[in-house]
């Protein structure tokens, strides 16, 4: 026996299945044997006994889990933190825990009354005792780490639980001697993976497979090399022999209806201090300031969301609801993530939802000097489609060229201080380069005017539109394309060649004909099938009047591309008289720019596309400018390329056959998107027609 060990245990004479609280305890409520939980239990004591020295603590009625003595705290050297426990089934075994620590000697630690920990069930010591493992997710509270590494002055590394079978750590982890780690991967998220990866070393993980994990066999008592646990696989047996374990199995089945196990109905009460080991915990938090239709525009809801999403946690500080419809909310929510780089990427996103630092509590923008030509510093921040500020030398400066995915670079000059967007490969050396996220807001439109954008809106705002709406969609975009038309605004296309095969032709020539059009963007395809149908009566080589395939129609395409080779651009074809009708026709005649992008799949070229696709995104960004619409016509690669470089306040309107590319493409978190999934010729024919009835009211279509 060895007398070092110090173990604590709760006798199951109140033991029950008495709630549901973990999935394990669904549809075993009274459905445990008592005679048979103390017998396994007592099997356990014995074994324990034989290789440790087991304390008892007495159970009490009322508080049926009190036999999970993991769960009372968390014990290193002379300090014990108790639990605070998440759920309040469990809450009334707090006094009698908190009274055995104390009466035993202990420095008993308590942390604030809403901040749950559940002891040494959500944290475990590696068993070299160099640092301490704690979960977060279910039950323990992410903030109640950094008290840990202070009060037992260890540091401590966070780990997310994201599977709630595996609700504790010690359902899932379980650190052993000499290094090693029993540990179930599954029950975690990438990033806590990451982290185990990087300070265990592969040769000493023993990472188990499901059917093992739930059998409860990471819910081990690890006395130095011996591992006592419910059950185990052959192959797990086998590997932890070969890491020079002894393992004993004692069925603990009785407890496993409650969600626990070996080492849930333990707790190591002599655990070890090392001199050399002191406190620390990367865990960061902030406070954020949100502001503006909170509830109606959802961003409260996804704010929170997309913290817990990407391992953060977070408390509302305070929350100021405005009561009339118009008025605006603003809540103080302290964010709390693993580490800096997780605080990085939640800021990152929170700031594009509008969050920013309370007003007293602002500093400037961290910038780093580009050092190569088209290479950003490495914590630069990205660009995203919302109006963005930054604070320079203390005041808040716009950034011009607002557009996603570019770096935000600061200039000092005559004028004072400008900011701007700029793609990576623009950067030159000397630049000054946004980094982090500290003083860094987008500023989202808070007013009515954006209540009544999203009425207008309203019933599009859902994103993508069934067939059975696609007419009332129409109605309000051919209305919109009159309102703009009319005041001189700007309206792009972008628009791929599926337009040409399903007869837009015609309709998308009307729209540039008649001043709908300001600008067209697309690929070689669109401009080679319409100068096709324009020249040769068919698409891809489809007859478009009889709809079916042309003798040797395949090489239409082809004899088109040459043909406009041989005047050097589709505008001279035009102007030789060569192309006499069709959308580029139309555009040319009309003086509709237009910007044809390249591709690996094109044929030709035609003379006009732009294979060179940095000019090409700078043409495609130049036509953008300005722009109060855009329709993107079944064209996923040229509309998710515009939709890159379009700011937030551009009404986009996507236009496709697969509802996944609307989703895609509307998904903008904006309320200017429209996604409409239907036939574009179908779309587009139903919208000149709308156009019509608009110009002439009594018009019969
Ligand atoms: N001969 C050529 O040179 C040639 C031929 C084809 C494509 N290309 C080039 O390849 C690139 C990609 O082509 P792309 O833009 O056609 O392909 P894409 O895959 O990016 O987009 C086509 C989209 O059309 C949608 N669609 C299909 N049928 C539809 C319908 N009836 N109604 C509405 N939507 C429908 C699809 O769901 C898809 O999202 C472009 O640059 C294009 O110019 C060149």
């Amino acid at each position: 026996m060895t007398e070092s060990i110090r173990i604590l245990m709760c006798a199951p004479d109140h033991y029950d299945v008495d709630y549901v609280i973990n999935p394990w305890m669904e549809g075993n409520i009274h459905k445990s044997s008592q005679d048979k939980a103390v017998e396994q239990w007592s099997k356990l004591n014995q074994i324990l006994n034989d290789i440790a020295q087991v304390d008892l603590v007495e159970g009490q009625p009322g508080v049926p889990d009190m036999v999970f003595t993991a769960n009372a705290g968390l014990v290193l050297g002379e300090n014990a933190v108790l639990s605070r426990f998440y759920h309040p089934e469990r809450q009334g075994e707090e006094p009698h825990f908190k009274k055995w620590f104390a009466d035993n000697g202990f420095n008993v630690f308590e942390l604030p009354q809403d901040l749950p920990f559940e002891g040494a069930g959500d944290a475990l010591l590696d068993r070299e005792g160099r640092w301490l493992w704690a979960g977060y997710g279910f039950r323990s509270e992410l903030d109640s780490h950094p008290y840990l590494a202070k009060w037992l002055d260890i540091e401590v590394l966070s780990l997310r639980l994201i599977d709630d079978r595996f609700y504790h750590l010690d359902t899932c982890f379980c650190p052993l001697t000499g290094g090693y780690l029993l540990y179930y991967p599954g029950a975690f998220d990438s990033y806590s993976n990451h982290i185990i990866e990087k300070r265990v070393p592969e040769s000493k993980r023993i990472a188990i497979a499901e059917a093992d994990a739930i059998n409860f066999a990471c819910n081990t008592v690890n006395v130095e090399q011996t591992v006592v646990m419910n059950k185990a696989s052959s192959s797990l047996k086998q590997s932890l022999e070969d890491a020079g374990f002894t393992v004993i199995e004692t069925p603990l089945t009785e407890f496993l209806k409650a969600g626990g196990a070996a080492k849930c109905l333990t707790l190591r009460i002599n655990e070890p201090v090392l001199p050399d080991v002191h406190g620390s915990t990367p865990v960061e938090s902030r406070v954020l300031h949100l502001e503006g239709h909170l509830l109606d525009a959802g961003i409260m809801n996804r704010s929170l969301d997309l913290v817990v999403d990407n391992g953060g946690s977070f408390k509302v500080l305070n929350f100021n609801l405005g009561v009339e419809r118009n008025s605006i909310s603003n809540a103080d929510v302290r964010i709390s993530a693993p580490d800096h780089e997780v605080m990085e990427k939640i800021m990152g996103q929170l700031i594009e939802l509008g969050a920013a630092s309370p007003s007293d509590d602002v500093s400037n923008a961290d910038t780093e000097t580009c050092d190569l030509d088209g290479v950003a510093p490495d914590d630069f921040y990205v660009s995203n489609i919302y109006p963005t500020e930054v604070r320079v030398d203390n005041q808040w400066v716009r950034v011009q060229k607002q557009r996603m995915d570019g770096s935000i670079v600061i200039n000092h000059n005559a004028d004072g201080v400008t900011a701007e967007c700029k793609v990576i490969r623009d950067l030159v050396q000397g630049d000054s380069v946004v980094v982090g996220v500290e003083g860094i807001r987008t500023v989202r439109k808070k007013s009515n005017r954006e209540l009544k954008v999203k009425e207008e809106f309203s019933f599009m705002g859902a994103g993508v539109s069934s067939e059975r709406r696609v007419e009332l969609v129409v109605e309000q975009i051919a209305w919109e394309l009159r309102q703009i038309r009319d005041r001189g605004g700007k309206v792009v296309v972008t628009a791929g060649p599926v337009v040409i095969h399903t007869g837009g032709a015609k309709h998308l020539s009307k729209l540039v004909r008649d001043g709908y059009v300001q600008g067209l963007l697309g690929g070689n395809a669109i401009a080679v099938h319409d100068i096709e149908q324009s020249l040769m009566g068919t698409s891809l080589g489809v007859d478009m009047q009889k709809g079916t395939p042309v003798q040797g129609g395949h090489r239409h395409h082809l004899k088109v591309i040459n043909k406009v080779r041989r005047y050097g651009s589709i505008a001279q074809a035009v102007e030789q008289g060569v192309i006499t009708q069709g959308i580029m026709y139309e555009c040319v005649k009309h003086h509709v720019p237009f910007a044809l992008a390249g591709s690996i799949r094109d044929d030709g070229p035609l003379p006009d596309t732009q294979m060179d696709l940095i000019k090409a995104q700078e043409e495609y960004a130049q036509l953008i400018e300005g722009a109060d619409m855009i329709l993107m016509l079944s064209t996923m690669l040229h509309s998710i390329g515009v939709g890159n470089m379009t700011p937030a306040g551009v009404k986009m309107v996507c236009v496709d056959i697969n509802p996944a590319v609307v989703t895609k493409l509307s998904d903008r978190g904006s309320v200017e998107s429209v996604g409409v999934v239907t036939d574009v010729g179908l779309f587009l024919s139903l919208l000149v027609n709308q156009l019509n009835k608009l110009t002439s009211p009594y018009q019969t279509v």
